[in-house]
């Protein structure tokens, strides 16, 4: 059991959530996650440390609702109790000096790229960081992330703030100004794949943070299974970070399709006589 010990809302879907759970908070590196429950029923959800505290023995999980697990999640309150949590999982975040490294973050995609701009930045890199939410009020962790980034660059998709327009726009204007040495994504996947075809021209590195479905956690079960380089990767335990040029992405979006029309029954949106056959 892990004990929620604060809470706030960082947007109206997103909360961000103090958990005591000491030796994850000792032993996490950038890049890494935990596999949680809510309940003993519920499912096991991957959800990324986006910071901790070794001294007060506590993660950072940053939260957005989308289905039946992170609302019940975001439910919780201050002194609350998760069943159970394990981590810290997965590769951490390879972390070399390449000078000057963009850092892109889309929406939620930020509460991973917080922890991975921190490292880069402590490693002497000059980090500029890109910032893109659909509009202002789904801007998160921007404080925080200036605080890491040498510049950071705001767009939203509605011009609410920042500049009007996708992560890619300030991308491009980098990548052309050069030299960049390192690219790093997170985000909705049409972003990361966007960012991929961004730097591939210009021969950049870059890598992206996969969010495929997970279940063990342990590389046993396949959930998680990508294709990278046309070789088989367990994102779970070989990532979840890897060579973005090389990821099979439509493979990827069909596979985390795979079980939405469950996941709808789950959140009660739809009856299971309409119910489309699994493939
Ligand atoms: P479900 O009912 O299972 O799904 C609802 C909707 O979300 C469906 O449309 C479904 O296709 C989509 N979905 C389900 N799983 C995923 C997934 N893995 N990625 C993208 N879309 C998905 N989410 C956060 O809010 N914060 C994080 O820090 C975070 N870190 C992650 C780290 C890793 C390594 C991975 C693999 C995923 C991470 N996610 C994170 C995504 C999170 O695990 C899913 O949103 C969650 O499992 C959905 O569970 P649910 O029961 O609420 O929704
Ligand atoms: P969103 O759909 O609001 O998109 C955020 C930003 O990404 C947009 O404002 C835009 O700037 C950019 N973007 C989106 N589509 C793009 C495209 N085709 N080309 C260029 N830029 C594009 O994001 P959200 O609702 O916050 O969803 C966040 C996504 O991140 C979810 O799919 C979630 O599962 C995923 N996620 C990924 C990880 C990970 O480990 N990579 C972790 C947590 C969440
Ligand atoms: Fe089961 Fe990765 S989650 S193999």
């Amino acid at each position: 059991m892990n004990r929620i010990v604060a809470k706030r809302w960082l947007a109206p879907s997103v909360a961000c959530l103090e958990v005591e759970a000491p030796l994850t908070a000792r032993k996490r590196q950038a890049g890494q996650f935990v596999i949680l429950r809510v309940t003993e029923e519920g499912e096991r959800i991957p959800i990324t440390i986006a910071g901790s505290n070794p001294e007060a023995g506590t993660i950072t999980l940053v939260v957005q609702q989308v289905g039946k697990t992170t609302h019940d999640l975001c439910a919780l309150e201050p002194g609350q109790y998760l069943k159970d949590l394990v981590g810290p999982l997965g590769q951490p975040t390879h972390i070399e000096r390449w000078g000057t490294v963009v850092a892109v973050a889309g929406g939620v995609g930020a509460a991973v790229i917080l922890p991975i701009a921190a490292a880069l930045q402590a490693a002497g890199n000059q980090v500029q960081t890109i910032l893109g939410a659909r509009s202002q009020d789904l801007l998160i962790l921007e404080d925080e992330l200036g605080a890491v980034s040498e510049k950071l660059w705001i767009t939203t998709d509605d011009g609410s703030r920042g500049e009007h327009g996708l992560v890619t726009a300030p991308l491009e204007r980098l990548l052309k100004a050069g030299p960049v040495g390192h690219v790093v994504a997170a985000g909705p996947l049409p972003m990361m794949r966007a960012v991929c075809e961004a730097t591939r021209p210009y021969g950049v590195p870059t890598v992206v943070s996969l969010n495929p479905v997970m279940v063990d956690g342990t590389g046993m079960c396949g959930g998680c299974r990508v294709t990278v380089g046309g070789e088989v990767k367990y994102a779970c335990v070989d990532g979840p970070e890897f060579d973005g040029h090389q990821v099979d992405f439509d493979e990827l979006r069909a596979r985390l399709a795979i079980y939405r029309d469950k996941e709808e029954i789950s959140r009660g949106r739809r009856c299971q006589s309409q119910m489309q056959p699994v493939r």
